[in-house]
């Protein structure tokens, strides 16, 4: 149930208009945003989503948009005071502290879709693997010979050793530090890159051009406007193909909004030929 459902009749319809429909729910901890201007109904949307949800140990509210080169956000504890949780998706566990790192629910049927695309024996590297959840539901759920991921938020890389251990996954390797250093020391190819961090991966491009193999694939994550949206695969084809890299941008879709009119999508690549 929303929680402008939660709140109606309680609140006047200004007020209400201002509630934000919905909150993210990670493990037992709840992030919501509370505008300034109703920040006076704190003590309410914290007994409606109690009420709602009574696992819930901690209500952080959003006090700054997710930002910073480990990406994350900016919160206050506004209930409870531990931070620290485990969220679970499609049969893993990831330990996690949403102020230190990042990670997001919304990105789960993201996991999922890119789980399914694996297949048995494939190699497939994670860059910005975060506390690893892309890495870990492939290595669960599909059949890779590996998995590497490279994250260079230290806090995020003790969370995805951890979860890797948690999950009991074998074959995933967890490298600390910059994609930029890390990776073009990795040896041989990959079958497979996930590229998840939209707001830069175009700086990436030149090392996922080194590490992909001839008929390989790049899911490669990128913010656009909605009006860009057309030439987009068109646009990132181009930008593979000036380091290298033919390839054919076989699938694209919105996989989250990031301000109006500007959404997160994932384009999936084809590689054809390298020269
Ligand atoms: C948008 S988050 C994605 C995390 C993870 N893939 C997920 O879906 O939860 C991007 C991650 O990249 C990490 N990062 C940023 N710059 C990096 C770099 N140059 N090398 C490795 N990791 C980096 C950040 O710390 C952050 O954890």
């Amino acid at each position: 149930m929303s929680l402008k459902k939660m709140l109606k009749g309680k609140v006047s319809d200004e007020e209400l208009s201002k509630v934000r429909r919905s909150f993210e729910i990670i493990g037992d901890v709840v992030v919501v945003d509370i505008p300034d201007e109703i920040l006076h109904l704190k003590g309410m949307i914290i007994d409606a989503i109690l009420k709602k949800h009574k696992h819930v140990k901690t209500i952080l509210r959003k006090t700054g948009e997710v930002g910073g080169t480990y990406r994350v956000a900016r919160y206050e504890v506004i209930y409870g005071s531990e931070t620290e949780t485990i969220a679970k998706e499609h049969g893993c566990r990831f330990l996690l502290d949403p102020t230190k790192v990042y990670y997001s629910v919304k990105l789960s049927g993201e996991r999922e879709r890119i789980m399914k695309l694996v297949k048995p024996g494939e190699r497939v590297l994670v860059m910005f693997a975060g506390v690893g959840p892309f890495a870990i539901v492939i290595a669960k759920h599909a059949k890779p010979s590996e998995v590497v991921g490279v994250e260079l938020n230290p806090i995020a890389v003790e969370y995805f050793k951890k979860n890797v251990e948690l999950n009991k996954v074998k074959n995933v390797k967890v490298y600390a530090g910059d994609v930029r250093e890390v990776v073009p020391k990795l040896e041989g190819e990959f079958d497979r890159i996930l590229m998840p961090s939209p707001y830069n991966a175009e700086s990436f491009v030149d090392i996922a051009a080194i590490k992909i193999k001839e008929g390989g694939y790049v899911h490669y994550y990128t913010f656009a406007g909605v009006e860009e949206e057309e030439e987009l695969p068109r646009r990132v084809e181009e930008l593979f193909k000036s380091y290298g890299v033919e390839c054919k941008a076989e699938f694209m879709r919105e996989c989250g909004n990031f301000a109006p009119y500007v959404n997160r999508y994932v384009i999936d690549l084809k590689v054809i030929k390298k020269s």
